[in-house]
């Protein structure tokens, strides 16, 4: 972990214009929390409350979020929470693929810096933009799989856990192995 280099990141990408999202955003959601954390959350991208406050997971899904993080004996300033894509999409769309080309460098940077052991994709966006393009969330999230001797994990978006209750259950089970795995690394 080095202060310096992220650090430098981050005002880089603080003024970024390397996607068409530069010109409708209002702020830029670098990601922030532990530099030290062994478990990086990844979502998908900024929705209002993030693109107004420029952090990462502070509107309802958020407040899940945290929630969900609790409830494995974590605390939100323990981990580390950054998106695929820096600026909010406009109405929340899915981000584009040249958008997501383009912002990714952002997290594979911020992932080689903070080093984390655990990486856990929320939602079908940081799955098929980390894991595999073709990711079907409902078929392959809770299947750890490992590069690089990161171990990598899907599971639901909490947005989807507020749209839908029954993925609640399913998506409980994964934080379950996520903690079971945390305890191992
Ligand atoms: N949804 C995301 O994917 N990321 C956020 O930061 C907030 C909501
Ligand atoms: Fe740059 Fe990423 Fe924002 Fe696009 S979304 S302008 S690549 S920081």
């Amino acid at each position: 972990m080095s202060l310096l280099p992220l650090k430098q990141l981050m005002e880089e990408c603080m003024n970024c214009t390397k996607c068409p999202l530069h010109n409708v955003r209002n702020n830029v959601v670098f990601g922030e929390g532990n530099l030290r954390s062994k478990i990086m959350f990844i979502g998908e991208g900024p929705g209002r409350d993030e693109d107004i406050q420029g952090r990462p997971f502070v509107g309802k899904a958020g407040q899940l979020l945290n929630k969900m993080i609790e409830a494995i004996d974590l605390k939100r300033e323990d981990v580390y929470i950054a998106n695929i894509v820096k600026c909010r999409p406009p109405n929340n769309r899915v981000p584009l693929q040249n958008e997501v080309d383009a912002c990714l460098p952002y997290l594979r940077n911020q992932v080689a810096i903070i080093a984390p052991k655990i990486i856990v994709c929320l939602g079908a966006t940081a799955a098929k933009a980390i894991i595999d393009k073709n990711f079907k969330i409902t078929v392959m999230r809770g299947k750890w799989i490992e590069r690089k001797g990161v171990k990598i994990i899907a599971t639901y978006h909490p947005a989807a856990l507020l749209r839908d209750p029954e993925k609640k259950y399913p998506a409980w089970e994964d934080f379950k192995s996520i903690k079971n795995e945390l305890e191992k690394v």
